[in-house]
């Protein structure tokens, strides 16, 4: 049955008060405890976001000739944004609602551009498999097909082997700084020249390295050239809903000039309602996410941020050394940055057995696959908790040491299971049946708090009635 609304309106202090009372069993982000999802410092700046979100909330983006405040706050937020990256006076953009719809505009723009240009008929595009997902929705929204880049022993991608997928079709080149899954920033000056002599736009996706990595150089840390002062780089993506620490709601892509932005541009000029231009995915563009992204850039400035960023990397590198210290875990790759992944070295320590032994002690600690691990996105607030996490994942690591069958149980069992299921696209399609379930109407059972960890203790979530799926239909083939 729906639930219909209430048919006399209730006092706002009472709704407002059961708002709060609905996050009782949500992840508890405030005391440090997530790794993945919030970007929280203290009350102070929640509040000040709040309130610069609160000052636009009723204001609309669609339309920059009738709004002109916020036409004026995302030039200045755009034009930060390319100071920040080294762009010259011609890089240009637009904010958006995210990093997804960011992407989302990259692939629209580079598959609009080369059906114009250069005729092309069958758009592709070449990938690092470090790509985050939503290149892989841009792909199937806009029909651009995929070529995989693998991955090399450092976990960046093959540089040989991305040159032989080059192809006339080719509309664009993604590389990270840094990629979502194991935080290494892709080699972006080689990836520049390949791109340039080829003549094949080059995005660098900065979602997440976008507000820090500059701060972290300003900071006097060595980085690879990944920005615009790479020559073959024409667009990035940089969230400040990330690291720029602003409300949910507010990224930016930017292009080298405004003769490939032009491309992600939609115009009709028939419909009854009026001549329509509109820049970016959305119609209705939120005021109140530009109201609180310009006015961050403005409340930490500069200095503020390359704080924020000294105090990232001195909790990342604090982490990384309690990892080191204990045996059999390492950091994968080489990461630069606030994220890396880290996994087990011996087979007898299921690292996933690891994070259901984090998930008890209180974290809430995301899973890689390929290969297996533990994540963690990390931001200034985590430089408090450094020490009780490497803590418990020590006493974590022992604890599974001693006790190998919890590879076996709980969430170990299920991701360890999904990783392994052979028939990725049999996989693919039973999580889209039971994913959908949670849009029937009235929203179906399923508890989802298990896509982050699946021993809650909330009853069985997505990923394990997926594995129990699995071990069912293999049974009953006699396997
Ligand atoms: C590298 C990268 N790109 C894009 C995105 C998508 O950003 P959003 O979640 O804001 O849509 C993310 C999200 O974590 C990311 O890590």
């Amino acid at each position: 049955m729906h639930k219909a609304m209430p048919e006399k309106g209730r006092e706002g202090d009472e709704v407002l008060a059961q708002l709060e009372s609905f996050k009782a069993h949500d992840p508890s982000f405030k005391e440090g405890r997530v790794w993945s999802l919030v970007y929280y410092l203290n009350e102070k700046h929640s509040e000040f976001t709040k309130n610069a979100y609160h000052s636009y909330a009723s204001e609309n983006g669609l339309n920059p000739g009738a709004f002109k405040s916020l036409k004026k706050l995302e030039n200045e937020i755009i034009g930060a944004t390319a100071t920040i990256l080294n762009g010259t006076e011609e890089v240009c953009g637009v904010v958006t609602s995210g990093g997804t719809e960011s992407c989302l505009m990259a692939v629209k723009t580079y598959r609009d551009m080369a059906r114009k240009t250069r005729g092309v008929k069958k758009p592709e595009m070449i990938l690092p498999t470090t790509a985050h997902v939503a290149w892989f929705k841009a792909s199937e929204y806009f029909s651009v097909k995929v070529r995989l880049v693998p991955l090399t022993s450092g976990f960046t991608p093959d540089l040989k082997k991305l040159r032989k997928l080059i192809n006339r079709n080719t509309v664009m080149i993604l590389g990270s700084a840094p990629e979502y899954p194991h935080g290494c920033i892709d080699p972006i000056e080689q990836m520049g020249e390949i791109a340039e002599k080829k003549g094949i736009p080059l995005h660098v996706d900065a979602c997440v390295g976008g507000f820090i990595l500059p701060f972290l150089e300003m900071n006097g840390e060595e980085l690879p050239p990944w920005d615009y002062r790479v020559p073959g780089v024409t667009s990035i993506s940089a969230d400040i809903h990330k690291y720029g620490y602003a409300a949910k709601g507010a990224s930016t892509i930017t292009y080298r000039n405004l003769d490939i932005l032009r491309y992600q541009m939609f115009v009709y000029e028939n419909w009854p309602g009026g001549v329509f231009a509109s820049p970016a995915l959305l119609g209705t563009r939120p005021g109140g996410g530009y109201a609180a992204a310009w006015s961050m850039l403005q409340y930490f400035g500069q200095e503020g941020y390359q704080q924020l960023a000294a105090d990232t990397i001195a909790a990342v590198n604090g982490l990384k050394a309690g990892i080191a210290s204990i045996a059999d875990l390492e950091v994968i790759g080489n990461p630069i940055g606030p994220l890396f992944s880290f996994r087990s070295t011996d087979p007898d320590v299921s690292i996933y057995a690891v994070g259901d032994q984090m998930d008890a002690r209180g974290w809430q600690v995301n899973r890689n696959q390929f290969p297996e691990g533990l994540h963690a996105m990390v931001t200034a607030q985590h430089l408090q908790v450094v020490d009780q996490y490497i803590a418990d994942l020590r006493e974590s690591v022992e604890v599974v040491r001693a006790n190998p069958e919890l590879a076996q149980q709980g969430g170990a069992a299920t991701y360890g299971m999904l990783a392994h299921v052979p028939l990725r696209g049999v996989v693919r399609k039973k999580v889209l049946e039971m994913f959908s379930e949670q849009y029937r109407a009235g929203g179906g059972e399923l508890d989802m708090s298990s896509g982050a960890s699946v021993s809650d203790g909330n009853g069985e979530g997505l990923l394990d009635r997926i594995v129990s799926w699995y071990v069912t239909r293999q049974q009953k083939k006699g396997r």
